[in-house]
């Protein structure tokens, strides 16, 4: 009676205040005690096919530069990506994804959608050789931009004085561009990053109507406005010149407003949804992934990264341990998959 009364609630009995009645035989610690019996009534387990490892490719010959706060992490120069990627394949990672810096950076960031631009260039290079890897090409257009922002800008009219913003339906186009463009080099998947509202829709038919109606589209959904992103913008070259870019990606304050992007997201042909950054967001992965049972990405971005590695350094934390804590309790709180400069070391402590 009292059972089926708390499943009724949804409640699981182990979290009520009664528990010690219905079960007064519960002694938690008794599957504790063996490490057999702790792999067996394990909830989550982290494995080397979770993992997306983002890589950074750049103009030149033979370039391997190390990004100083992103320890472990380079830019490559096309030539280098083949030596580089061999040996995270071997360890198991299947799928990456890739940032372009460009040659060169203009107004709109039309570098991003010519056929002999940075990124594609790497995925005719990448596509032949590693073929049952997947490529995901991240969509955006701050590395490519002269001034640093995701998209064209424009000039709105403030209160007293003109305001300069991103012209989110002009720049719509562009990313249509950019991700066809992409997807003919070889990309398997793309994920618009630069949180325009309607890119997803955008993006799908001008997917569709280049014939790629079977490529998927991971989108960046609840992307928040992070001081999390501050390694990655060195290693992309791409922090905005002026402003910052809270008109575009949310406040770290809000997790209503997550669900609407995401349903906006879904509503509009999005096959896969992230949350980025992961960890002070491990609420909003929850919520998407409770209320909407699609696949979810989470992001465990560079400034998540670069302090794990900062402090581990000093020795001040056990690496190891953290970083495979870190990553564990993304997916416990419902990412199917993990973007993660990580994955090369937790790939190798999970042989
Ligand atoms: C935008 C983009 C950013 C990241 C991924 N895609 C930076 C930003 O929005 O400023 C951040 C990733 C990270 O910090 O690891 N193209």
């Amino acid at each position: 009676m009292r059972v089926e009364k708390l499943k009724d609630e949804k409640l699981n009995p182990a979290n009520t205040r009664d528990s010690h009645l219905m079960f007064p035989q519960t002694r938690l610690r008794r599957l504790r005690q063996h490490p057999v019996l702790r792999d067996l009534v394990r909830e989550t387990t982290l494995s080397v096919h979770d993992f997306i490892l983002p890589i950074f490719v750049r103009p030149g010959k033979r370039i391997k530069k190390e990004i100083a706060s992103m320890p472990g992490n380079h830019q490559l120069s096309v030539d280098r990506l083949i030596d580089e990627l061999v040996p995270a394949v071997d360890l198991g990672i299947r799928a990456f994804l890739l940032f372009g810096i460009p040659a060169s950076k203009d107004a709109e960031g039309s570098s991003a959608w010519q056929d002999d631009g940075i990124v594609q260039q790497a995925l005719r290079v990448l596509r032949p050789v590693f073929k049952d890897v997947l490529f995901i090409t991240d969509e955006c257009f701050c590395e490519y931009t002269d001034h640093g922002h995701c998209g064209i800008l424009h000039r709105t009219k403030g209160k007293g004085k003109d305001k300069v913003d991103v012209d989110n339906d002009a720049t719509l186009p562009n990313l249509a561009k950019q991700c066809v463009s992409h997807v003919q080099a070889g990309a398997d998947i793309v994920a618009p990053s630069g949180m325009m509202d309607g890119m997803v829709a955008a993006i799908r038919k001008g997917l569709d109507e280049a014939g790629f109606s079977s490529t998927p589209i991971l989108s960046y959904a609840a992307k928040y406005a992070s001081g999390f992103y501050g390694p990655f913008r060195d290693a992309a070259e791409s922090p905005p010149q002026f402003g910052d870019r809270s008109s575009y990606q949310m406040d770290p304050a809000n997790s209503d407003e997550a669900l609407r992007e995401v349903a906006l997201d879904l509503e509009e042909g999005a096959d896969i949804v992230m949350v980025k950054p992961a960890l002070s967001y491990l609420d909003i992965i929850r919520r998407v992934k409770d209320r909407f049972g699609v696949p979810v990405a989470a992001y465990n971005v560079s400034g998540e990264f670069a302090m794990v590695k900062a402090a581990a350094q000093r020795g001040w934390i056990d690496e190891r341990r953290v970083t495979l804590e870190i990553l564990t309790s993304i997916k416990r709180a419902g990412a199917d998959m993990i973007l993660t400069y990580h994955a090369l070391d937790a790939a190798r402590w999970l042989r």
